[in-house]
Parts: structure tokens; C-alpha cells; sequence
């Protein structure tokens, strides 16, 4: 696995691996990583001639009181794992050559970057969309790989690749879970021990609800306090969002029927934790 650091290397090793014919899949990454992005790169090894992955811990998709400073980091760890999954090349720019100014282009998604996540995150999905775009740019891939455990991030990522036809497959792959249900975050690594145990409760809310919708549950309320109360069995849980949102648009349902997705954002301590569950 060769390590790239440089916008310019990058560049011209994306176009030579094009003018060999090479199918390119990608993972982009904040590092921190675990079986849930490893999940993306084997997938991408297995669809692909080359894997790129990246990890670039990207300020402009964090707001001015979130965790930026201390988003967790383990640069040789992640080296290790990507070697593993089979990454062919490691791309970790550094932010001062991705942001070398102050920035005046942007990616707005508009709709669907404002609400859920963008509603309490404002700016957040400005931030994601212009760096993939710009990572896009950099690694020139035929397929890219994203996780539903972040769901909005998917459709905003999307919707930006449809309209402003960017020459790239976006392929979203499921949620890897810990035993007990919880998913997968580099953010769980904030939690105490007892918060962890407490954290098991949102994918249990989760299924409770999925599976009211599978009995025929029609009302968007009544999910909605299913979803409340289980997650009113522990303590030391703030609620930010119960969503019940139409799969495609995000907009909330008015009736349950399928499909439809959950989702759920809660801070437990302090950490902010998200998920979903899409029922088909
Ligand atoms: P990060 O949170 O590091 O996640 C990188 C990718 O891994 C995303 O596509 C995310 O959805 C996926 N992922 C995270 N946890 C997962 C899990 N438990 N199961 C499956 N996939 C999972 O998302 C970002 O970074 C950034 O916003 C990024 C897209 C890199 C732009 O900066």
C-alpha cells in the first residue's frame, strides 16, 4: 500500500491509473476506523482493479462547538487496517493544502442538507459535500463507497452527483453493528463504560418501531412515541430527532407503510450519536 499525501500526486496517480484502464473504487474516510468503513474498502477491493482510501479529518463539516479538536486519530493504526482490507493507495492530505485560504466555492445541496442533521448541524452538509466533491476531483473514481449508517450523508452525496453529473457510482452498503446493536462510529470511542451500555438502547428503539411497521403500524406518531418510550427505559439519553422520512426525498411521512425509513439522533454525555434503519 503507498501513502499519498499530495494534492499533485494524487492527481496525476488517479490519471494513470485511468490511462491503464484501471476501475478505481473509493473510500473516503475521517480515520478513526473500524469494521464499518473496513466493510466499504473490502467491498470497493472486491468491485474494483485499485481501492484509494482516504483520511482527512475535514474542519469545514464541523461547527464552531463540535469536536473537531478532538476527533480521535490513530494514523498507524488506520494505515495497518487499510493494508488489510486490501487498500492499494492511502490518500491523507493535509488541511492546509485543501483549504490553503479562505475558501469561496462551494457545494450547497439545498432541501435535504437543511433538515435532521443539517437542522441542528447547520452548515455541516456544505462542508461534506465540497470536500467530496473536492476529494472527487482529486482521486477521479469510478465507484465510491458510503455507509448508511449515515443516511442523509448518502442522499446528499446523491443528489449531488446526479445534478451537477459528476462521472462517479455511488454505492451505499449497510450499517455494520457492534453485538448488542449498536452501529459502528468513531465517535462511540467517547463513550464511558456505562454510557456504551446505554447507547445499545437506539438500535433497539429502532427495531421496536421496525417492527410495528411491519405489523402494519400506519401512523407516523405512534412510531415515533414507540421509538420515545424505549429510549425512556434508560437514563442519562437527550433525544435531538425521532424522524419517521420518506427513503428518497427524507421528508417526513405522513402515513408509516413501507418503505420508510427511522432515524434517530441522540446525545448521550457528551456524545451526539445518529442511526437509522431502512424499512423496505
Ligand atoms: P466517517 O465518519 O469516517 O465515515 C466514513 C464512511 O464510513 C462513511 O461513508 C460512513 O457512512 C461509513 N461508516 C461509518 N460507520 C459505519 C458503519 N457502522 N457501518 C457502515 N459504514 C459506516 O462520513 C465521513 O467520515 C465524512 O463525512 C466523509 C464522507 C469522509 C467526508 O468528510
Amino acid at each position: 500500500m503507498k501513502i499519498i499525501t499530495t494534492l499533485s500526486e494524487m492527481q496525476s496517480r488517479a490519471e494513470a491509473l485511468i490511462k491503464e484502464g484501471k476501475a478505481i473504487g473509493f473510500v473516503p474516510t475521517m480515520g478513526f476506523l473500524h469494521e464499518g468503513h473496513l466493510s466499504l474498502m473490502r467491498t470497493a477491493r472486491a468491485q474494483n482493479d485499485i481501492v484509494i482510501a482516504s483520511i482527512f479529518v475535514n474542519p469545514t463539516q464541523f461547527g464552531p462547538n463540535e469536536d473537531l479538536a478532538r476527533y480521535p486519530r490513530d494514523a498507524e493504526g488506520d494505515r495497518k487496517k487499510c493494508e488489510s482490507a486490501g487498500v492499494d493507495y492511502l490518500f491523507m492530505p493535509e488541511a492546509r493544502e485543501m483549504y490553503p485560504g479562505k475558501s469561496t466555492v462551494f457545494v450547497l445541496v439545498e432541501g435535504i442538507s437543511d433538515m435532521l442533521e443539517g437542522s441542528i448541524r447547520p452548515g455541516h452538509f456544505k462542508g461534506v459535500a465540497t470536500v467530496v466533491a473536492k476529494l472527487f476531483h482529486l482521486v477521479k473514481p469510478h465507484k465510491a463507497y458510503f455507509g448508511q449508517k449515515d443516511y442523509q450523508q448518502c442522499a446528499v452525496i446523491k443528489r449531488m452527483v446526479q445534478e451537477l453529473n459528476l462521472d462517479v457510482k455511488v454505492v451505499v452498503l449497510p450499517t455494520v453493528r457492534e453485538a448488542d446493536g449498536l452501529a459502528m462510529s468513531s465517535r462511540n470511542s467517547y463513550l464511558n463504560v456505562e454510557e456504551r451500555k446505554v447507547a445499545a438502547v437506539i438500535h433497539r428503539a429502532l427495531t421496536t418501531a421496525e417492527r410495528l411497521v411491519r405489523s402494519g403500524a400506519k401512523n407516523p406518531a405512534q412510531l415515533k412515541s414507540a421509538i420515545r418510550e424505549v429510549l425512556a427505559e434508560v437514563r442519562g439519553i437527550m433525544i435531538d430527532y425521532i424522524e419517521i422520512a420518506d427513503p428518497e426525498t427524507l421528508a417526513p411521512r405522513e402515513g408509516a407503510g413501507t418503505p420508510v425509513v427511522l432515524l434517530v439522533a441522540v446525545r448521550i454525555g457528551q456524545t451526539r450519536l445518529i442511526d437509522n434503519l431502512l424499512v423496505l
